[in-house]
C-alpha cells in the first residue's frame, strides 16, 4: 500500500484543548487526516452520514479525480482500457496490479474456461425461484451458494484467492445467462470454450435449439467495453459493502453476494434500469420533460432524475462520455433507431441547462446510456444490473483481496451517538398504564 505522510499535521481543539493529527498524502495527492486515535485522544468520535466525508481505507487500484473526470485502474487511463483491453485483461490488471503478458492471460484465460460449468445439482436451485423472481436475486442466491460447493477458500483465503476468483468471474457469468432462460423457460445453453468471454455469455444468452445465435464481432466489443467500463469505482457502496462484510472473516463468496445486493438499489447500479423506466414513462407522457423536471427539482416528490448525479464526479462521469459514443456506434452497426436514445439526448440537453442541475453539478453518470446498449444487443432491462454486477466483480475481488492482505484492517464497525432515552427505572407489567 504507497500511504505517504508528508510531516503535515491537522489541529483540532476542543473544550480550549488541541490535539494533532497526523495527514496522510496518497500518490495523486489525495489528502486525508488520519483520526485513528481520535476517539482515544478526545473521547470524541466523528459523525458522517453516507460517509461523504470519511476514508475507510489507503488504497492501489483506483484512482479518481471528479473534478477533471479522471477515472484509472492501476494507474491506466478508463479511455485507454476501454478502448485497447479485453475485460479479462481488464480483470487480471484488477486483481494483479499489472497488464498481463500473452502467457499470463492465456493462463488465466484456461482457468475461466476450467471454471465456466456449475455443478449440476445447482442447476436443480433455478427450478425453485418464482417466475418473476428478481434476476439480481438469483444471483446473489447462487453466488453465496457458490461456497457450499467450491469450499476449497475456507481453510487459507489468500492462498487460493486466484482460483477463486478465476471460478467466480467464470461462474458468475453462467448464472446470469442461465437464470434469464429459465425465465425465459428456454433450455440451456452450456458454456463452449470455443468463445471469448464475453461472446460466450452472448451465446449462452441468446442461442436457442430452433434458432442458432451468431456471435458477432461488433456486439461482443460492445459489451466487452460496458464491462471494463464497471469493472471498478473505488469505495462506492457495493465495494464498501463488499469490504465490510469480509472484514468480518467471512468468504469471498459471502462478501461478494452481499456487494450484489448493494448493487441493487435504484441509487447504485439499479439506476441503469431504473433510467429505462424513467425514458419510457416521458416517451409515454408526450415527452413532457417539463413535469419530470420540475418533479425531480420539488423536494416533496420522491422522484429523481436517474442516470443524473454522483457522490465524487462535479463534472461529465468519463465512463458516461465514453457509453453516449458507444451507444452511437452501436446503433448504426446493428441498423436500430430507438427512439429513447433520442430522448435521453433531449433529456440531457435541456437538464444541463437548467440552474438546478448547474448549481448542484449534476451530469449523466455511466448508467444514463448504458441501457440503451443494453436494449440494442437484446438484453431485457430487469438483467442490466446484473450486467452491472458481472462488470464489477474483477473490482469487488481486488479489493476484497487488498482488505485481507492489508494487515492494518480491522473490522468494520462505526460507532454512533446514542440519541435516545436516558437510563430509567424498569416498571413491572401489573403497573405500566
Ligand atoms: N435528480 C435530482 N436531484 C438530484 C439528483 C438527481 N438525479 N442527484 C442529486 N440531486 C440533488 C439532491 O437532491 C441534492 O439537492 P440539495 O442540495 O438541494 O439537497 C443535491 O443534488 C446533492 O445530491 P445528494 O443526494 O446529496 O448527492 P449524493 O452524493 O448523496 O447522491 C446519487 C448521489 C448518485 C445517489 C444521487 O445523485 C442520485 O440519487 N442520482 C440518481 C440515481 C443514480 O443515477 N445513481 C447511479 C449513480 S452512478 C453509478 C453507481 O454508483 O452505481
Amino acid at each position: 500500500m504507497t500511504e505517504m505522510t508528508k510531516g503535515q499535521e491537522a489541529r483540532l481543539v476542543i473544550d480550549g484543548k488541541s490535539y494533532t493529527f497526523p495527514i496522510i498524502e496518497g500518490s495523486e495527492g489525495d489528502r486525508g487526516i488520519d483520526i485513528k486515535n481520535l476517539l482515544q485522544q478526545t473521547g470524541c468520535i466523528t459523525i458522517d452520514p453516507g460517509f461523504k466525508n470519511t476514508g475507510s481505507c489507503c488504497s492501489d487500484i483506483t484512482f479518481l479525480d471528479g473534478n477533471r473526470g479522471i477515472l484509472r485502474y492501476r494507474g491506466y487511463a478508463i479511455e485507454d482500457l476501454a478502448e485497447k483491453c479485453q475485460f479479462i485483461e481488464v480483470a487480471y490488471l484488477l486483481l494483479h496490479g499489472h497488464l498481463p503478458t500473452a502467457a499470463e492471460l492465456e493462463r488465466f484465460k484456461g482457468l475461466l474456461e476450467r471454471f465456466a460449468l456449475l455443478h449440476e445439482d445447482m442447476l436443480h436451485f433455478f427450478d425453485h425461484f418464482p417466475p418473476n423472481a428478481s434476476p439480481m436475486s438469483i444471483l446473489s442466491v447462487m453466488v453465496n451458494t457458490l461456497h457450499n460447493y467450491y469450499p476449497e477458500m475456507s481453510d487459507d483465503p489468500l492462498e487460493n484467492v486466484e482460483m477463486t476468483a478465476a471460478r467466480l468471474i467464470s461462474k458468475i457469468r453462467t448464472i446470469a445467462a442461465f437464470s434469464y432462460k429459465k425465465s425465459m423457460g428456454h433450455p440451456l445453453v452450456y458454456p463452449s470454450n470455443d468463445l471469448s468471454y464475453c461472446g460466450n455469455f452472448l451465446n449462452m444468452m441468446f442461442d436457442k435449439p430452433v434458432k442458432p445465435y451468431t456471435v458477432r464481432p461488433e456486439v461482443v466489443a460492445a459489451l466487452n467495453k460496458l464491462l471494463i467500463l464497471h469493472a471498478d469505482h473505488e469505495q462506492n457502496c457495493s465495494t464498501a459493502t463488499v469490504r465490510m462484510v469480509g472484514s468480518a472473516g467471512v468468504n469471498l463468496y459471502a462478501s461478494i453476494a452481499a456487494g450484489i445486493n448493494a448493487l441493487w438499489g435504484p441509487l447504485h447500479g439499479g439506476a441503469n434500469e431504473a433510467v429505462i423506466e424513467m425514458l419510457e414513462t416521458i416517451y409515454a407522457d408526450d415527452c413532457n420533460f417539463d413535469k419530470y423536471l420540475a418533479k425531480a427539482k420539488d423536494k416533496n416528490d420522491p422522484f429523481k432524475l436517474s442516470g443524473f448525479g454522483h457522490r465524487v464526479y462535479r463534472t461529465y462521469d468519463p465512463r458516461g462520455t465514453i457509453i453516449k459514443n458507444a451507444c452511437h456506434e452501436i446503433l448504426d452497426v446493428l441498423d436500430v433507431s430507438d427512439p429513447l436514445l433520442d430522448l435521453a439526448q433531449q433529456l440531457e440537453e435541456i437538464a444541463l441547462s437548467d440552474e438546478y442541475f448547474i448549481k448542484r453539478n449534476l451530469y449523466p453518470n455511466v448508467d444514463f446510456y448504458s441501457g440503451i446498449i443494453y436494449r440494442a444487443i437484446g438484453i431485457p432491462s430487469n438483467m442490466f444490473t446484473v450486467m452491472f454486477a458481472l462488470g464489477r466483480l474483477p473490482g469487488w475481488i481486488a479489493q476484497w483481496k487488498e482488505m485481507r492482505e492489508d494487515r492494518t484492517t480491522k473490522i468494520g464497525r462505526p460507532r454512533q451517538i446514542y440519541t435516545g432515552e436516558p437510563a430509567r427505572k424498569f416498571v413491572p407489567i401489573e403497573e405500566r398504564k
